[in-house]
């Protein structure tokens, strides 16, 4: 019998620092639907990556873990806490679609793993491939990362039916402890009520999160989103202390339009401009605010003023999904979910399960292979994930395309899933 000698190594968080193994194990969930389809292309294409950038000093061992729809199917659990504690035993992992269960008062999965991990920040960096069909004059102006937080604001889960006994005993507490206020409540017997928290810490952590990384990637403008106009306490309160831990933990860095105004009697777009040009000219990130609304129109309309926007869950979800279907990416944008403090991460797939092509060998890989792309790079194996965006562009730019982008693109060479990832590795080594 041949005795296994494999020595499983593990990657490390040490003193705010990856400590990345060679032969590093690093836990996989492909996911439902076109999981398999889109799994099977990414590891090929990063096993692929890895061996031409390393030649064999280096290599990743998968280990499929469970969720979703196969995890119930096997175990009766939709999220075993097997796979949660995997997660944070190998501290980085990657993930694919997963079916959400309907009703029955089951959380969406994704949304579980990010709270359950307290993976606060959800990293999107959003950019235009030559090729892709986008529906902008300009789309290679978007270099955005969107940096949304992750674990508070609406999506608390706190969230009463409307005249439900927990809505009415809700309505009737408010009405005992702020009589007043209460009158604000338009209809109160028929109103469903959810709950807002935002905290100074978990807005702290991310905007601190945020500005590492602008410093660590050399960004030039960082730029607080909210609706602080309408919610003052929650969203206004972001804006406040996202300002104050930029200028209290990085003064010498950071230059604010906070601390501008300070100094100023008048406001004004053109001074703010020459501010802002004049910080970044002297090494500085500038760092300004926008409210939502208008962060949709500028970012359409000026995208090349925008280098990362921070933003609480529902802003960031709404952005996030909003930018890249401006540069045609809304299937290939890829995604991670970091806790910076603990160093764990899962990069994820964006899209969903697509059941209607599951199994058709026509699924687009891209958003996958982009995100195993953001996973290299952030356990510093920058040779293969460049590699990886250099096959890929070559791809898109051959027109060789899977059918839902080839479809929007003339004389495009429409390909099945496995043979874009060959296209791809074939592209990385020419
Ligand atoms: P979806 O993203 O699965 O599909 C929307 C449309 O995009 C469909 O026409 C689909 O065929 C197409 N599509 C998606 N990914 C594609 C790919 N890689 N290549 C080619 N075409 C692609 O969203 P939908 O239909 O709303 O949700 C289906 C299931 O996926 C649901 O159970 C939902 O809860 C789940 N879901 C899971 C997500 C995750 O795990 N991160 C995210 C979104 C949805």
């Amino acid at each position: 019998m041949i005795k296994n000698t494999f020595q499983e190594q593990i990657i490390t968080y040490q003193q705010g620092k990856l400590v990345v193994p060679d032969f590093p194990t690093i836990p996989v969930i492909p996911g439902d639907g076109i999981g398999d389809e889109v799994w099977n292309a990414t590891e090929k294409v990063v096993n692929f990556a890895v061996n031409v950038a390393y030649k064999g000093k280096k290599s990743i061992q998968w280990k499929k873990v469970l969720a979703g729809g196969k995890a119930f199917q096997e175990t009766g659990t939709w999220l075993p806490d097997e796979t949660l504690s995997d997660f944070r035993h190998y501290v980085v992992g990657i993930k694919g679609p997963l079916t959400t269960p309907v009703g029955g008062g089951i959380r969406s999965l994704n949304v579980a793993l990010r709270k359950d991990l307290d993976l606060y920040v959800c990293l999107r960096p959003v950019r235009w491939f030559n090729g892709i069909p986008a529906p902008v004059h300009h789309p290679e102006n978007v270099n955005i990362t969107i940096f949304r937080e992750n674990t508070e604001d609406v999506y608390s889960g706190i969230e009463f039916a409307a005249g439900s006994t927990e809505a009415l005993s809700f309505i009737e507490l408010l009405g005992q402890h702020f009589p007043k206020e209460i009158q604000k409540i338009r209809f109160k017997e028929d109103v469903g009520l959810a709950i807002k928290p935002i905290s100074k810490h978990g807005s702290e952590r991310i905007v601190q999160a945020a500005i590492e990384y602008a410093l660590k990637e050399n960004k030039k403008t960082l730029t607080l989103v909210h609706k602080g106009n309408i919610m003052k306490f929650t969203e206004g309160a972001f804006l406040q202390w996202g300002y104050d831990i930029a200028e209290q933990k990085f003064g010498s860095e950071v230059y604010t339009s906070r601390q501008w105004q300070r100094t100023q009697n008048s406001s004004g777009e053109d001074f703010a401009n020459a501010e802002k040009v004049k910080a970044i000219k002297s090494g500085k990130i500038w760092i300004n605010d926008i409210i939502t609304d208008a962060a949709f129109q500028q970012v359409l309309l000026y995208p090349q003023e925008f280098d990362l926007l921070v933003t609480t869950n529902l802003n960031g979800d709404y952005l996030s999904d909003a930018l890249a279907a401006q540069v045609g990416g809304i299937g290939i944008a890829p995604g991670a979910n970091i806790n910076y403090q603990t160093g764990i991460a899962i990069f994820e797939a964006t899209h969903g399960t697509a059941p209607s092509i599951a199994g058709k060998n026509m699924a687009n890989p891209s958003s996958l292979i982009l995100s195993a792309e953001m996973m290299l790079r952030y356990i510093g194996w920058e040779g293969a994930a460049n590699l990886i965006i250099h096959g890929l562009e070559r791809s898109i730019a051959e027109k060789k395309l899977t059918p839902d982008l080839s479809q929007f693109v003339e004389q495009s060479i429409r390909v099945g899933t496995n043979e874009f990832a060959d296209i791809v590795c074939k592209n990385m080594s020419d």
